[in-house]
This record gives C-alpha cells, sequence and structure tokens, in this order.
C-alpha cells in the first residue's frame, strides 16, 4: 500500500506485535508501520473494527497505539527508538490510565 521514497540508510529496529520491523531513523512510528504494510494501528473501544492512521499530523487520535507498555499514544507523534516494543491498542483504556499529554 505504502512504500518508501529512499531506501533506509540509517536502520533502526522496533517490534510491532511480534513482528520485527525495519525503519529509517527519523520516521515517526506511524510512518515506518505504514511502510512496513501495517494499517491496523488500534481496535475500537466497542466491537473488533481495526482502524489506522488518518491525517498523520496528530489531530484524529486513529493512530494510538501501545509503546513499551504505555498506551493511547499516537503513532504519528512519536519517532521510533531502537528497540520499542509496539502494540496494537486494544480497547477502552483501563481505570487509571491517562492519555500522553
Ligand atoms: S494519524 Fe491522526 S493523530 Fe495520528
Amino acid at each position: 500500500m505504502f512504500k518508501r521514497i529512499q531506501p533506509v540508510d540509517k536502520p533502526v529496529h522496533l517490534v510491532f506485535e511480534e513482528q520485527p520491523i525495519t525503519a529509517c531513523e527519523g520516521d515517526s512510528v506511524a510512518a515506518a508501520l505504514l511502510a512496513a504494510g501495517v494499517t491496523a494501528f488500534r481496535q475500537v473501544a466497542r466491537g473488533d473494527a481495526l482502524r489506522g492512521p488518518y491525517c498523520m499530523i496528530g489531530n484524529c487520535y486513529e493512530c494510538r497505539v501501545e509503546i513499551d507498555g504505555k498506551p493511547n499514544l499516537q503513532a504519528c507523534q512519536q519517532r521510533v527508538r531502537d528497540g520499542i516494543q509496539v502494540r496494537l491498542q486494544r480497547g477502552l483504556r483501563k481505570p487509571g490510565e491517562r492519555d500522553e499529554p
């Protein structure tokens, strides 16, 4: 669906749902996942429907994921870092969890 314009020159390695992904230094997490063919980033609060990034500028919140155990992070606003573990954001947040400011 999405294809990189230039090859990855400075690789950064992350994991999405147990799947290793090579990104480019400076990528947002959303851009890295999309370039790797991942389009489902979160599951809606009620039901099984999956959602993915829409705006890529931090407005729609459709790109929320869990990064290193921290839920509700906007993938389009987070830079990739070596070794991060990214997971689908599943359903409602748990009591006491807060959105990233
Ligand atoms: S894609 Fe819209 S907030 Fe991230």
